[in-house]
């Protein structure tokens, strides 16, 4: 299977009502588990990169940084047994975002979500008609998510309005919709219960038809928590969304599940403890090997979970 667009993989989840998972990458180790995962469990996939991850990869210089994540996800889709495609998270900046179109990716995100109804419908308006005069899917969020990444921070959430998302949508032609339900970024999502705004995401979904992406998304495995902490890190109290929430958004119209944190927390869990275990360790690639093999199996149950699996 050859490198795709994102529109291909989310139209056939959509029409089959099934989860992709959307996974976040800054470096090669992330990308070979993600790939090696999906091959194995014979699933689409959709690799994302965030602004920062691409100002990470390039050193600062954007051409380079796109350049890196196009010329490498690219290879590896083209070379792979299942769909594989290359999608710009939460893009903020027109020129970045305009780079992102104009180095191959297979789709970008317009997050205007924390300007005005207006604003936001006039940037992704804006975004669309370049991405689709060259064949490229958008997608956009509505609402916003609590939390606090590097580039993506509010103090509190602010769930979508069903009546603004009908005429988003219908005003900016835009392909993937990010409807806030009630997820935030990050590895502290619930204090008590995970609870999720389906009736909302039900509405939305009735109303427009379009492939609908969960952002925050991360489950956040207590024994990846329980093994970080284990071996030497502080994380408290972190909490994230069940596999059987997620299967119901998937039910109830969500196609793209946006997973960050929980690969950041199998991986620094990997590495505390091969580098406690293996004092001598001087070999980066004795480092990584671990880290790659659990995030992989971390992965492959997401697959499962949302029903990508075998849809290759
Ligand atoms: O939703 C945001 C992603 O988790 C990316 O975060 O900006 O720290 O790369 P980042
Ligand atoms: P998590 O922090 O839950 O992994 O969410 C990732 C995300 O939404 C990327 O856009
Ligand atoms: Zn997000």
């Amino acid at each position: 299977m050859p490198y795709v667009p994102t529109k291909e993989i989310l139209d056939d989840a959509n029409k089959k009502y099934y989860g992709v998972g959307a996974f976040n990458i800054n470096n090669l180790e992330f990308l070979q588990a993600i790939i090696e995962a999906a091959e194995e469990e014979n699933s689409p996939v959709i690799i994302e990169t965030s602004e920062g991850a691409i100002k990470y990869a390039g050193k600062g210089n954007i051409e380079r940084g796109v350049r890196f994540f196009y010329e490498l996800v690219k290879n590896y889709g083209d070379h792979s047994k299942v769909p594989v495609s290359l999608h710009l998270d939460h893009g903020k900046d027109f020129a970045k975002i305009v780079a992102c179109i104009k180095g191959g990716y297979g789709s970008v995100m317009i997050d205007a979500s924390d300007q005005p109804f207006e604003g936001n419908l006039n940037a992704t308006k804006k975004i669309v008609e370049i991405a689709h005069a060259v064949g490229i899917g958008v997608e956009a969020e509505l609402g916003t998510l609590k939390g606090i990444e590097d580039n993506v921070a509010a103090a509190e959430s602010v769930l979508v309005n069903t009546d603004e998302a009908r005429e988003f949508v219908e005003k900016t032609g835009v392909d993937f919709l990010a409807p806030a339900i009630g997820t935030s970024h990050g590895a502290f999502k619930f204090k008590g219960a995970a609870k999720l705004d389906f009736d909302r995401l039900k509405k939305v979904k009735e109303e427009n038809g379009i492939p609908l992406v969960l952002h925050g998304a991360s489950s956040v495995p207590p024994e990846q928590i329980e093994l970080a902490n284990q071996y030497g890190a502080d994380i408290k109290g972190a909490k994230g969304v069940p596999f059987e929430t997620l299967e119901e958004s998937v039910k109830y119209g969500i196609n793209k599940v946006n997973t960050d944190t929980d690969l950041r927390i199998t991986f620094i869990a990997a590495v505390r403890k091969f580098l406690k275990e293996t004092p001598g360790a001087i070999d980066p690639r004795k480092v990584f090997d671990p880290a790659i093999d659990a995030m992989k199996e971390i992965i492959k149950a997401r697959m499962k979970c949302l029903g990508s699996s075998n849809k290759a």
